[in-house]
């Protein structure tokens, strides 16, 4: 039987893996969106094989059942609240996969399982770190988890697939390395897009248009990303095109000078350190 698959929230994110993901995994797909604009929004859709509803109240879970946690982190606590209020048994707790960014599997878990210590051990819990490229199914994707149980042992394998839906997949043994993903990958779009803007800004400020300016930058980003597939060093890269005495070597002279790598290091670890204090549980 194929697992069905619920979608709590339906927001960007969500939105985001819907679109791309293989919906013939699925038996069926479920939306559960509380926000009634984003509903009418939804259903003006026609999605196919999917059922849109504005609350969990009613369904009754099976434990081959997938829920994807995509709602804010600070809405992650009712969320859990409304599944345990559909737990009775063994047999009704779903697989629950939560993308929201620095609640642990551990406070996922305590407010789930909450009243039901007895099922402590039959619950299911995963974490996924993707980040904003997921909409161009170009993210990559941090995940955490384990299946306790052998009946899931397949569990890995669909928990992958939705995640290659938006890009690429790094599975990570340790959930307090979700944290590094966050600080590099969760974060990094927004680190590449101030080096997008400082260089469209320097390329208007010397006399280009702006269009011609971001035409420039996008594509030397697009083209060195790819490029970087393919190089293992690239200190020894960036030597080799900054010629001496050339273009490059004065503008990476000056990086230098200014120990731009050094004030970099040190933002990537304020970003690690935040996720690491607003993960405590
Ligand atoms: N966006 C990213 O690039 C990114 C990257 C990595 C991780 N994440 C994580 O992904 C999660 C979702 O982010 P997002 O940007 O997609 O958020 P979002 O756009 O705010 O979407 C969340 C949606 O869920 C709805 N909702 C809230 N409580 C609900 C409930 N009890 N039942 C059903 N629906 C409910 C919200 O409605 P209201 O607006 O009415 O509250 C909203 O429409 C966050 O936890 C974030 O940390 C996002």
């Amino acid at each position: 039987m194929k697992n069905k698959l619920y979608f709590i929230g339906y927001g960007n994110m969500a939105e985001a893996i819907y679109q791309r993901i293989d919906k013939k995994l699925f038996g069926k797909i479920f939306l559960i969106e509380k926000n009634s604009e984003r509903r009418v929004y939804i259903n003006e859709k026609n999605y196919k094989k999917t059922q849109v509803l504005k609350e969990l109240n009613g369904i009754k879970f099976n434990n081959s059942d997938i829920v994807l946690l995509a709602v804010k982190p600070n809405q992650i606590k009712s969320v859990c609240e409304e599944i345990n209020s559909l737990i009775l048994g063994k047999k009704d707790i779903p697989i629950i996969i939560s993308i929201a960014a620095g609640v642990t599997t551990t406070a996922i878990k305590n407010f789930i399982i909450n009243n039901l210590t007895n099922l402590q051990n039959d619950i299911d819990i995963f974490r996924a770190m993707p980040n904003l490229c997921a909409r161009d199914g170009e993210a990559i994707t941090g995940l955490y988890g384990k299946s306790k149980q052998i009946n899931k042992s397949n569990l890995t394998t669909i928990i992958s697939k939705i995640f290659k839906s938006i890009g690429e997949i790094l599975w990570v043994k340790k959930e307090s390395d979700l944290d590094i993903v966050t600080a590099i990958s969760g974060s990094g779009p927004a680190y590449i897009f101030y080096f997008i803007d400082t260089m469209i800004k320097s390329a208007v400020e010397l006399g280009l248009d702006k269009k011609n300016a971001k035409k420039l930058v996008i594509q030397t980003v697009i083209g060195s990303g790819k490029a970087g597939i393919s190089i293992d060093n690239f200190a020894e890269q960036i030597s080799k095109v900054a010629s001496k005495g050339g273009t490059t070597e004065a503008a990476i002279n000056l990086l230098n000078k200014k120990n731009l790598d050094v004030i970099f290091t040190q933002a990537i670890k304020a970003a690690y350190s935040k996720s690491k204090e607003i993960s405590l549980p």
